[in-house]
């Protein structure tokens, strides 16, 4: 059951265990790099020291989609747009600290229910040929079963274990239906509606540590968040995937909500 709650403290912990020991898990896995700059959405949440700890999407000039167990408090938080080996500055990077997190409400941190958080930015990304914004699905609408969408990140792969992760992958896999997911030999139950399931029955390809916050694509839009899973790549469990469409109105009324208000002058 610990396996199946991948929480930060699990990200933090890998990340500070990465250079004592042999990588045990795998990250972006099955997959291969991606071309340089190719995802121009995604960015790279870091620690203040620089240390790469999660994904997520611009949704806005600025505001990022991400987990929100990624969540490691905005102080210590740096978000990175425009990058792609992650820990060598390209020169096509931008930098933006936080300023404020706004976690979902119906988060819980021990079923992973609605694992999303919004960041808004203290200075907005300038969009460019390196940096773009994240198309988001409508409220409500599904993918099916065995569609097949496209996630990326910067964690390790299993081959380079012990290696901090450097540069984009991705790796493309079919949606699982939740019943499926569900199913005794798999989640048990554990799948909420706010959660969609991908990987092969074979196993083999899917996000892992470090993917946590990053893009779950299926035509061309954000349909999922990474999230957890127990183990990675296994034929038995697929990657979870906070369901982004369940949340739409509650991105809209984030991120819009406030400059309606601004904007009503009988305030
Ligand atoms: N919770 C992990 C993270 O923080 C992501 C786990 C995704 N696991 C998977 N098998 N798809 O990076």
């Amino acid at each position: 059951m610990t396996s199946l709650l991948m929480c930060l403290c699990c990200v933090l912990l890998e990340l500070m265990a990465v250079h004592s020991r042999v990588l045990m898990q795998s990250r972006i896995v099955g997959g291969h790099t991606a071309a340089p700059n190719s995802i121009r959405y995604l960015v790279s949440l870091k620690s203040t020291s620089g240390q790469h700890f999660c994904g997520g999407s611009l949704v806005h000039r600025y505001w990022v989609l991400t987990a929100a167990h990624c969540n490691i408090g905005a102080e210590q938080m740096m978000i990175v747009a425009g990058d792609y080996k992650v820990n060598i500055f390209e020169g096509t990077e931008q930098y933006a600290k936080p300023r404020i997190l706004v976690i979902h409400p119906l988060y819980n941190r021990s079923t992973n229910n609605a694992d999303i958080m919004l960041i808004k930015l203290r200075a907005p990304m300038v969009l460019n040929k390196y940096v773009s914004l994240a198309p988001l699905p409508r409220q409500g609408t599904g993918v099916a079963e065995g569609h097949v969408c496209r996630v990326s990140g910067w964690g390790y792969n299993s081959l380079e274990g012990g290696q901090v992760p450097v540069t984009l992958r991705t790796v493309t896999v079919p949606i699982v239906s939740t019943a499926r997911c569900n199913s005794s030999d798999s989640f048990n139950g554990n799948i909420t509606a706010n959660m969609i399931c991908a990987g092969y029955s074979t196993g083999g390809k899917d996000a892992c540590k470090g993917d946590s916050g990053g893009p779950l694509v299926c035509d061309r839009r954000i349909y999922g968040v990474v999230s957890w899973g127990n183990g990675c790549g296994d034929a038995k469990f697929p990657g979870v995937y906070t369901a982004v469409s369940r949340f739409r109105r509650w991105i809209d009324q984030t991120i819009y909500g406030s400059y309606l208000r601004c904007f009503k002058p009988w305030r």
